[in-house]
């Protein structure tokens, strides 16, 4: 394992209603132990973030938003500001997820302005990147993964503790197909690689999440591979008794 330190996030997505949401967090933050190695991150929809940032007060959980719009204010219905997210707690932002490219239209460049925005205001941003099943069958893994990172990142010269990446295969999302240790190391090894090409020295520190299908059961193996630096957890984050072993599995 590196020395990275190893971040575990729940993405709750359009789950969870505020009573629901209190429950959880209090179940993690009661289940967590003190002087376990990994940081911990919530993401709870945004209805839910206020209850959550008051359940996790005083706690070391991170409070993660699951996107965020660029602009500071305005005549945006239904859009929340980077500033909104910091004001209510937020720590962390995920952005580009493959739901939001797939469902609402997300594109690169559309990720890098709401990426940008973030971390103008303070906040730090998960970068979700990954190619679907078409995508890799016609070997174009890579070449996916270095436009998203190229593109999502233009302009961007953010330091490593507040930038990090999480690859998540379309294919793997939710599908219980877990990529193989090696299938995501590879991938992982090759983002390294891109960052390092973006970023120079600031590479090593930038942790790489995993994210699609983690469970209690693979996420050893995966946390045991050079530069998987964590999980972005979907599914398995909804049960306490599913996500706190996967903490625990990281240390
Ligand atoms: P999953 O989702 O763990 O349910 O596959 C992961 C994610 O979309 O972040």
């Amino acid at each position: 394992m590196s020395e990275r330190r190893p971040f575990i996030a729940g993405n709750w997505k359009m789950h969870k209603t505020l009573a629901e949401a209190r429950a959880l967090a209090r179940a993690i933050r009661q289940g967590v132990a003190p002087d376990r190695r990994a940081e911990v991150g919530l993401a709870p929809p945004y209805t839910a973030l206020a209850a959550v940032a008051a359940e996790l007060a005083g706690s070391d959980i991170r409070l993660a938003a699951q996107n965020a719009f660029w602009e500071k204010q305005g005549a945006f219905t239904g859009a929340v500001s980077p500033a909104m997210l910091a004001d209510v707690g937020c720590h962390y932002v995920i952005i580009g997820h493959s739901e939001r490219r797939q469902h609402f239209g997300e594109t690169n460049d559309t990720v890098n302005r709401r990426l940008k925005a973030v971390l103008e205001n303070g906040l730090a941003v998960i970068l979700c990147v990954g190619e679907t099943l078409d995508e890799r069958e016609a070997g174009q893994t890579f070449e996916v993964v270095r436009t998203q990172l190229r593109e999502g990142l233009a302009g961007v010269a953010a330091g490593a503790d507040r930038l990090v990446i999480a690859y998540e295969p379309v294919w793997a999302i939710g599908t219980g197909k877990t990529a193989t240790p090696q299938q995501a190391q590879e991938v992982h090894a090759f983002i390294r690689s891109l960052l390092r090409e973006f970023m120079g020295p600031a590479a090593e520190a930038i942790r790489i999440q995993y994210g699609g299908s983690v469970t209690p059961d693979n996420a050893a193996t995966l946390l045991a591979q050079p530069d998987i630096d964590g999980a972005l957890v979907g599914g398995a984050s909804l049960k306490p008794e599913m996500f706190l072993p996967i903490i625990n599995a990281a240390g």
